[in-house]
């Protein structure tokens, strides 16, 4: 089911009354990477994911986003939705929402699911790698960056045998309007550093990496898993940076387990 929610489109899958988990999706994706999780996870969860505004089908509004009004827009689906403590599961850009959504008000969730994701903010290269990225947008139109910027999150695995889901993958988000993709890289060029908050973290933590990612690696996780106190790690084997499309059955145990390890539900 669908509902606007602050203008956002937000997908509700599952039964309300049972406990809830919040899905946010990396870029520049959408709702739809979180499918095959949704229809498994459903059956026991309440499972609600969204577009984030600027992607897939929110609107685009002015386009100016920081990752405080993405963490805002989050925050006003949880309230409208009265969703109790649900968990948080972000990939990527999502994690870099879960991350500052943690570090802003930890107590709304009661776990967290972190999917190749960092917690450090972008360097001086990776800011000017933004905005060498809005500069090829501007002057080449979006096709030419979301094909590489997509064939970069993808394994060689999920290339070569999923090739009409992959070239599906990159006709969607080049369908994405361009204003709301660069409103993303701006946000992200922006964010905060929340790599101090990791020790503090309290709600139980898994970290999931693709052992081929290639924009988040395994060693980069494991390291920020490390700081995370009792924090699970977990690499997803042929898989890059898009573990939950790349390999949904391991993804959907693997969360299975953490969810009977923790005890939450
Ligand atoms: C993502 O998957 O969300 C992006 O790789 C994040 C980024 O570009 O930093």
């Amino acid at each position: 089911m669908k509902e606007i929610i602050n203008g956002l489109s937000v997908f509700l899958e599952g039964n309300s009354k049972n406990k809830s988990i919040i899905f946010v999706h990396g870029f520049p994706y959408d709702h739809t990477m979180w499918k095959a999780q949704i229809d498994e996870l459903s059956k026991k969860y309440f499972c609600v994911t969204y577009d984030i505004r600027g992607l897939g089908e929110s609107p685009v509004g002015e386009g100016q986003y920081t990752m405080e009004s993405f963490v805002d827009d989050l925050e006003g689906i949880i309230i409208e939705l009265k969703l109790d403590k649900p968990v948080l599961c972000g990939l990527s850009m999502g994690g870099y929402i879960a991350f500052r959504a943690l570090e802003k008000m930890e107590d709304k969730f009661s776990a967290v699911i972190l999917c190749d994701t960092r917690a450090d903010a972008d360097g001086n290269e990776g800011k000017l790698k933004r905005a060498a990225a809005i500069k090829r947008i501007n002057t080449e139109g979006l096709a030419p960056f979301t094909k590489d910027f997509v064939t970069n999150c993808y394994g060689d695995y999920y290339k070569q045998n999923h090739k009409e889901e992959f070239e599906k993958r990159i006709a969607k988000s080049t369908a994405f309007n361009p204003v709301g993709v660069k409103g993303s890289l701006l946000a992200m060029l922006g964010r905060n550093d929340t790599t101090e908050y990791l020790s503090k973290i309290k709600i139980p933590a898994f970290v999931i990496c693709g052992e081929n990612d290639a924009l988040t690696p395994p060693a980069v996780m494991k390291a920020m898993a490390d700081k995370i106190n009792g924090a699970e790690f977990m690499i997803i084997k042929n898989s890059g940076h898009m573990t939950p499309t790349e390999n949904p059955e391991e993804v959907n145990n693997a969360i299975a387990k953490f969810f009977d390890r923790t005890k939450l539900f």
